[in-house]
């Protein structure tokens, strides 16, 4: 399981595959909504843009939110095209969950694409509706989960 690291995007290069993961894997299905690179929710201290590594090479995005009162927000998921459905996916949550937990969390909200619904349920979450910070930001289509860390 150490061959899996979730980093901090830092680099030039780290942002380029953020932005092209996210982009090709989340955004294309959103014709409507234009990709900005410069948002500034990626930017915003308690906001956590990260990076999986698998083996030392970049496999997987995600951002961790600090929410109110032990709650993250996880966003954004994302493992790139050619490595999906190999366990990638199902060890990003295990290590964003470890994050989560290090920085005082106790539970992980999200919104799931419907086609990402089972991969949720098979991790543990549940169909909950909470509050996000964030709304209005999503696909009506997105699926309100979340799960006790
Ligand atoms: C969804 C995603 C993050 C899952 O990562 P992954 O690396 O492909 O998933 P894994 O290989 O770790 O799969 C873990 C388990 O979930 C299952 N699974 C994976 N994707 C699934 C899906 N879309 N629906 C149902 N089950 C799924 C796998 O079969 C596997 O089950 P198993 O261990 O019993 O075989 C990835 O496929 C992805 O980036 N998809 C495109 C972007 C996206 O939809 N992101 C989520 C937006 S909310």
């Amino acid at each position: 399981m150490s061959d899996y690291q979730l980093v901090p995007v830092v680099s030039p290069e780290d942002w380029a595959f953020f932005h092209a993961v996210r982009q090709s894997e989340l955004f294309a299905r959103r014709p409507d909504i234009v990709y900005d690179a410069n948002h500034p929710d990626d930017r915003t201290p308690r906001h956590f843009p990260l990076l999986l590594k698998f083996n030392g090479k970049r496999i997987g995005v995600a951002r961790l939110d600090l929410l109110a009162r032990g709650a993250v927000a996880m966003r954004l998921v994302a493992i790139e095209r050619g490595e999906q459905r190999k366990g990638h996916g199902r060890a990003l949550m295990r290590v964003f969950e470890d994050l989560a937990r290090a920085k005082g969390a106790i539970r992980i909200f999200l919104n799931a694409h419907q086609s990402a619904v089972g991969f949720y349920e098979s991790l543990g979450f549940v169909r909950e509706n909470w509050v996000d910070p964030a709304a209005g930001s999503l696909g009506d289509d997105s699926v309100a989960m979340s799960k006790a860390i």
